[in-house]
């Protein structure tokens, strides 16, 4: 049985998990604006990301005997100014995510609950693949100065990219 404390912080976080969906749903609308559909696909799969995230910690607390209640989800940023700040904006929300989950990592050490720790440590994992993905880009948009054919290739680039829901639970 899971915890108030675990049961409630685990709560909080399904909603930044959803709010994340809703965010790279607004990116992925700015770049169909701009017409890079490669950059609206990368985002539309990162979407489906934190869908996976949010519905991973629905089922935990559920099989813990816990509850899930959800709660209003936060209006995300419809314009932005450049590829290079959507993606600095998205590796800045990363880094905060990480520390989310640091914290509640921390809750479940507290607590003495292996259960979820070891669950949590899938999370903590996943949080270095999303900081680098996005850092990854952050670096290739700044070689190429954000523009000419290098965006036109970075687009053609993450056209490829595709969801693919991770085995290992
Ligand atoms: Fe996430
Ligand atoms: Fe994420």
């Amino acid at each position: 049985m899971i915890s108030q404390k675990m049961q409630d912080a685990i709560n909080q976080q399904i909603n930044k998990e959803l709010y994340s969906e809703y965010l790279y749903l607004s990116m992925a609308a700015y770049f169909s604006a701009q017409g890079l559909s490669g950059f609206e696909n990368f985002f539309l799969v990162q979407a489906e990301e934190e869908r996976f995230h949010a519905l991973k910690f629905y089922h935990f607390v559920n099989e813990r005997g816990g509850r899930v209640y959800f709660q209003k989800i936060d209006q995300p940023e419809t314009e932005f100014k450049s590829p290079i700040s959507v993606f600095e904006k998205a590796l800045e929300h990363e880094q905060y995510v990480s520390s989310l989950i640091n914290k509640l990592m921390d809750i479940a050490i507290k607590e003495n609950d292996h259960a979820s720790k070891s669950f949590l440590t899938w999370y903590v994992d996943e949080q270095v693949e999303e900081e680098d993905s996005m850092d990854t880009i952050v670096n290739k948009l700044k070689i190429i100065k954000g523009q000419g054919n290098g965006l036109l290739m970075l687009d053609k680039e993450l056209a490829a990219r595709t969801f693919t829901p991770p085995t290992t639970d």
